[in-house]
């Protein structure tokens, strides 16, 4: 499988995120909204690290014929080693692993090793410090903005600390990695986020509960730009 290019670590770009389109429609969800979309976001849920279930790799698999972006998973699991085979296979250009599950070096290293580019993810409430060691050896640092599990959250403003946190620890070093941010994202929020340092904005109800799902992914852009 060859994987889709992410494009230069640390420019703005829109990651819609699949969980709030009708899973029954998929397909035409994805294609109706890909003028506007730089990387596809694809929530995984185990029912274990978080509450929810939502899709795994044969979803994946069924939509990579009809998207030519980069495909940046997000796995919300307890042990997602055991995936991530199934999701390069199955067409994931990235995956983005949770630091509160524990073994992340050897996670960053497996992924790695598969050619995923690597993404790791942290809670609300957890801190810097937690992410900062693997800084050097991964692509993307995702800091939620909400508690994972579900769409349609209101976004926490706190977590703007450890996004600006993290700008000057990449800046700093000149690290050629992505933040990422997810959860309440819209057009009020994100100039915030783009504010405090984040690059990646990961939206789900703002762009697919939305009449015109097209038109508010364009609108998320504008409203990030006039932050930059
Ligand atoms: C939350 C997911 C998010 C979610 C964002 O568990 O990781 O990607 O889909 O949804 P909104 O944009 O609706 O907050
Ligand atoms: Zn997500």
């Amino acid at each position: 499988m060859t994987l889709i290019d992410a494009g230069p670590a640390g420019a703005l770009r829109i990651a819609p995120s699949i969980l709030a389109a009708d899973f029954g429609a998929l397909a035409h969800a994805v294609r109706e909204i890909d003028a506007e979309t730089d990387w596809l976001h694809v929530d995984v849920m185990d029912g274990h690290f978080v509450p929810n279930v939502s899709i795994g790799p044969p979803v994946v698999q069924s939509l990579r014929p009809y998207s030519g972006r980069f495909f940046d998973c997000h796995l919300m699991m307890t042990d997602p080693g055991r995936y991530l085979e199934a999701f390069k296979s199955a067409g994931a250009d990235g995956c983005t692993v949770h630091v509160e599950v524990g073994g992340t070096a050897t996670l960053i290293d497996d992924a790695r090793a598969l050619g995923l580019r690597v993404g790791l993810a942290a809670n609300p409430d957890t801190p810097f410090e937690m992410v900062a060691p693997f800084l050097g050896d991964v692509d993307l640092l995702l800091l939620m903005t909400v508690f994972p599990g579900f769409g349609g959250q209101s976004f926490m403003g706190d977590v703007m600390n450890k996004v600006s946190q993290a700008r000057r620890e990449v800046d700093v070093n000149g690290l050629a990695v992505d933040i990422e941010v997810d959860g309440g994202m819209d057009a009020r929020t994100a100039p915030i986020a783009v504010h405090a340092g984040a690059n990646v904005l990961v939206a789900g109800s703002a762009i697919f509960s939305r009449r015109e799902p097209l038109e508010a992914a364009r609108a998320l852009r504008e409203a990030a730009r006039g932050e930059l």
